[in-house]
């Protein structure tokens, strides 16, 4: 195993993987390159946090920090916050509204697309000084960013070989994206972020992984939101990199205790008899009348638009290194709500993000991997077998890990890594 090669990719099918994709600071260089700047479209914001014209959000793309702004023409900008004359950092604010961007350093004053505009003292002071003929404002602009808009969604890529944003997200994601946030107009509700000692990649596979939902998950499964019973199953875009999985829970599930004492035997895990002194949480009705119960669509390589019961959140990673990332969530509720509904999204949010009911162990879970990663000895890899092995394909079962190896897959595809061997 080298260190300059991600490691040894086992099988051609993806069900190992190896290690060192956690680890690898030059593995974390190379997906900056070839995956954050490369042909990707990376969530940028909500059309909603931009509503006039001014307003900006400052975000990452990778390792890269960006900005995007609501111009005047009512268009939508993105650029690197990196002034084009000697490399300052020139957003510092998380969100706000501006005329225009003055770099603090020596004032170079770019519009809200990113065109610099202003040099001071470019004719020089008292015939002296200042810029020489050849230099021209229009060749000093900030790196602008492609930008492309779906649902409100706001994507921005580095690279003009991105194909076009529909295409990318394939038709699962643009059906997914309509039913949450197209059919109703969706608001913010709020923000909340967390800080995970683990790779973004780790991340990645949790949200593809319904496998752990009721096993990592007791609280779901002790009050009745989530049973390994449960219907659903996953459905990939053509390149496998996108995953929308779903489940649904009938009255039958609930009642069927004996098949979820069975899949828990042995762990001493479960116990039927545990009650909630205060279920109402738990009695939130979901909004949509379509029985999903959870519905997670993830879009490489950093963007997951979440319902689970009847929260709704946007929830974005940010890496931070090979061996830590962030997590940033945007609570949604819809225009059309009322104040009742708001009131139980928001009791309802207490589901998710860094003390949710549901996903407190999540961070958790990628600690404990990185953690057993970093410790281990070198060379070894992932198993991804449930489900089954070889093709990677759409399925209509949960206890799976096919939707990973899809994650897999386009990664090794994209960053350009040294084939696998074996076929399955
Ligand atoms: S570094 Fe920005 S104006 Fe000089
Ligand atoms: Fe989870």
């Amino acid at each position: 195993m080298s260190s300059k090669t991600g490691g040894q990719w086992r099988r051609a099918d993806f069900s190992r993987v190896p290690y060192d994709v956690f680890t690898d600071p030059l593995i974390y260089q190379w997906e900056n390159e070839r995956i954050f700047r490369g042909p990707v479209w990376n969530y940028l914001c909500h059309e909603t946090e931009l509503p006039h014209v001014g307003d900006f959000v400052s975000t990452w793309i990778g390792n890269t920090r960006v900005v995007v702004t609501h111009a005047r023409d009512d268009s939508f900008h993105a650029f690197e916050n990196s002034c084009a004359h000697r490399g300052a950092q020139i957003v510092t604010a998380v969100r706000g509204n501006a005329q225009r961007f003055s770099c603090p350093y020596h004032l170079w004053t770019y519009q809200l697309t990113g065109e610099l505009t202003g040099v001071p003292m470019a004719a020089g002071v008292k015939g002296k000084g200042g810029m020489p003929p050849c230099f021209d404002k229009k060749d000093h602009g900030l790196t602008v960013l492609a930008v492309a808009r779906f649902g409100g969604l706001i994507f921005g890529s580095f690279s003009d070989q991105a194909p076009p944003l529909r295409e990318y997200l394939g038709p699962h994601a643009v059906a997914q994206i309509e039913r949450l946030l197209v059919q109703r107009k969706p608001k913010v509700l709020g923000y909340l972020r967390q800080r995970i000692p683990g790779n973004w990649k780790l991340y990645n596979e949790n949200v593809r992984d319904p496998y752990h939902g009721s096993l990592l998950h007791q609280f779901q499964v002790s009050f009745g939101l989530q049973q390994p019973t449960m219907k659903g199953g996953i459905k990939l875009d053509k390149d496998l990199k996108n995953t929308w999985n779903h489940s649904i829970l009938s009255e039958s599930d609930k009642d069927n205790q004996a098949i979820v004492a069975q899949a828990y035997e042995g762990t001493g895990k479960y116990n039927p008899n545990m009650r909630m002194a205060d279920p109402a949480l738990t009695q939130v009705p979901l909004d949509l009348g379509d029985g999903y119960k959870t519905t997670i669509l993830s879009i490489f390589p950093s963007l997951v638009v979440a319902q689970v019961d009847n929260t709704y959140a946007i929830r974005h990673l940010r890496p931070k290194g090979p061996d830590l990332m962030e997590l940033h969530l945007t609570y949604l509720g819809f225009e059309s709500d009322t104040p009742e509904m708001t009131h139980n999204k928001l009791l309802a949010a207490n589901f998710i993000g860094p003390a949710g009911y549901i996903s407190l162990e999540d961070g958790e879970a990628l600690r404990l991997v990185q953690e057993g990663v970093r410790h281990r000895q070198p060379g070894g890899s992932e198993v991804l077998e449930m489900g089954g092995v070889g093709p990677i394909e759409d399925t209509d079962y949960l206890s799976q890990e096919i939707s990973i190896r899809g994650f897999w897959s386009f990664y090794h595809r994209i960053m350009g890594l040294p084939g696998a061997q074996v076929s399955v």
